[in-house]
């Protein structure tokens, strides 16, 4: 089976590692792929927001199967055009995409099926969206409607707060993706990220995990897209997965369904757990960066098959194959991270990592330069490791950071911390 990856992180390097794995693959693309991914695949040059450029391109290639990995081409219409050529394809319509590409969309669809989430109201004009601030109060949420790259989500911890991102929202800080705002109640808890694969139909979990999405140890200072994760999740006890499953993924897949626009893919709910209630922060309609790190190093090559099943639709025969275990993935990222970030700076120590079912160093923003692997974008490295203890996976991810140097390269050094506890080298 010939197969084609779209997407150039992290994330698109641990999915092809997985699909590598199994027999079934004969030969894998990745477009654009990146220094890492070029070590185990075939890289391609491809505008892969262009629907009819990857029909193109994935038909002169005899491409069997396209994952789609980022949500740009799976909100601009990739996945139809695919399957209107014929070519079998993971990952939902643009329709279905709407639920990560419309925050309104997503509430729409949450209170249609009684999905429990945070009761919102949704605006264009910044004085009304005030005048609701002030009659709630803060703790506040704001959000961009549109796709803002992890950016678009402000949880204000004071009115002033609410209003400077309501004005910068929709004032074109995010451009078309912030000509509305939606604004939600607070909600208290544990977060955690939860993965099921859909058919259109039928539901199958593939793993929960915990992502941290602050910059600074402890959860502080700004927002990133996350700098590590671990799997599982222990918040995501059986009961609060049965509960966020039959209250919230169930309902939202059969909302869909009778909508006439079925989801196919991976759905990735993030949820707030409070008292063992799940309720639902947002979706995204792919598997989270770094979290996917983590859930392909437990998943390893049948990861293919159950993203085929989803595919084929025929999720209600898969099975997951669990082994005991835990994975963790701390993110190195460049200087200035999340901010402007220097590019090009050389990455030593690559060569001779340990690379089995134990250590995997994921490549994110990376690239080839004068014949050396140079970083070239804010989150350049997933250190990746298993292990029989969360602690075992933990000291290994570590250990395989440790090893790489990345001239003025941060990382956090507590990934795991609500599981593990705070570290005791922690400042
Ligand atoms: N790690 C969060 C995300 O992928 O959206």
């Amino acid at each position: 089976m010939n197969i084609l990856i779209l997407g150039g992180g992290g994330r698109e390097h641990a999915l092809a590692w997985a699909v590598l794995q199994n027999p079934r693959c004969d030969r894998l693309i990745v477009a654009p792929g990146n220094a890492g991914i070029a070590g185990i695949a075939d890289c391609a040059d491809l505008d892969i927001t262009d629907p009819g450029a990857v029909v193109t391109f994935a038909e002169e290639e005899s491409v069997d199967f396209v994952i789609i990995g980022p949500e740009a081409p799976l909100a601009a219409g990739v996945a139809d055009r695919l399957a209107e050529a014929g070519i079998l394809v993971f990952g939902p319509s643009a329709e279905a995409a709407r639920l990560e590409a419309s925050k309104a969309f997503a509430k729409e669809v949450c209170n249609a099926c009684g999905a429990p989430t945070a009761p919102y109201a949704r605006f264009t004009d910044a004085e009304a969206a005030k005048a609701h601030v002030a009659a709630r109060g803060a703790p506040i949420v704001v959000k961009a409607d549109g796709l803002a790259a992890g950016k678009g989500v402000v949880v204000a911890e004071s009115v002033a707060e609410a209003e400077a991102a309501i004005d910068a929202m929709l004032g074109g800080a995010f451009g078309q993706a912030g000509a509305e705002v939606v604004i939600e109640a607070f909600m208290a808890g544990e977060e955690a990220s939860f993965f099921v694969l859909c058919d259109g139909a039928h539901v199958l979990p593939v793993g929960t995990a915990q992502d941290h999405k602050r910059i600074g140890e402890g959860d502080t200072g700004p927002n990133t897209g996350g700098m590590g994760a671990y799997s599982p999740a222990p918040v995501m006890t059986p009961e609060v997965e049965a509960r966020a499953l039959d209250e919230i993924v169930r309902p939202t897949v059969a909302e869909l369904a009778r909508r006439g626009t079925p989801y196919r893919g991976v759905l990735y709910a993030g949820l707030m757990i409070e008292n063992g209630r799940p309720r639902l922060v947002e979706y995204n309609v792919r598997f989270g960066d770094p979290e996917c790190q983590a859930l392909m190093m437990r998943l390893g090559g049948q990861a293919l098959d159950l993203m085929l099943a989803a595919a084929e639709g025929r999720l209600d025969r898969a099975r997951v194959h669990w082994a005991d275990d835990h994975a963790v993935t701390v993110v190195i990222a460049a200087q200035g991270y999340p901010g402007a970030v220097e590019k090009g700076a050389p990455i030593g120590g690559l060569d001779g990592l340990p690379e089995d079912s134990f250590h995997m160093m994921f490549h994110g923003g990376t690239a080839f330069a004068e014949g050396r692997i140079v970083a070239a974008g804010g989150r350049v490295l997933n250190a990746t490791a298993r292990g029989a203890t969360l602690a075992e996976a933990r000291d290994r991810a570590y250990a395989l950071a440790g090893a790489v140097e990345l001239p003025g390269g941060l990382m956090r050094r507590d990934i795991g911390w609500r599981a593990l506890g705070k570290p005791s080298h922690e400042g």
